[in-house]
């Protein structure tokens, strides 16, 4: 009965939507960030030209879409403003599928 409360919680954690953190390969997940540039305009828990990553997390918390705009964010070069100057956001250098969900995943669970 117990374990199976258990199983039921958790089964409830991960269909809100939360990143496990235990899922994510967080050096592999730095290394694609920084290959890509993304560490120039981000930081972990500081705001640079972009948003923490503290921050994304903590916007998409508990949130079933968080998964999928970060994705977009990070994949489809969308336009955004640094300093009031229109630019393209970059995108990860890779096309893997994995490697690009392992990043989200790492991002989401800052
Ligand atoms: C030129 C600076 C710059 C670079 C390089 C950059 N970003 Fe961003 N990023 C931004 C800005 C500015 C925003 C805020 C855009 C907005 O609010 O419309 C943003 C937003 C985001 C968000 C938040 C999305 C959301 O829905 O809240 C994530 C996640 C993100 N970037 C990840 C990355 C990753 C991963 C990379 C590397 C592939 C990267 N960024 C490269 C400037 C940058």
């Amino acid at each position: 009965m117990f374990t199976r409360i258990l199983l039921l919680a958790a089964s409830v954690m991960l269909s809100a939507g939360a990143a496990h953190a235990a899922d994510v390969d967080a050096s592999a997940a730095e290394a694609l960030a920084k290959k890509s540039g993304c560490l120039k305009c981000h930081a972990i828990d500081k705001k640079r030209d972009g948003p923490a990553f503290k921050e994304t997390a903590a916007k998409y918390k508990g949130k079933s879409d968080g998964v999928d705009k970060v994705t977009k964010q990070i994949t489809t070069n969308p336009k955004i403003k640094v300093d009031g100057v229109e630019e393209t956001h970059d995108a990860l250098k890779s096309k893997d599928a994995k490697e690009i969900r392992n990043v989200v995943d790492w991002i989401l669970s800052r």
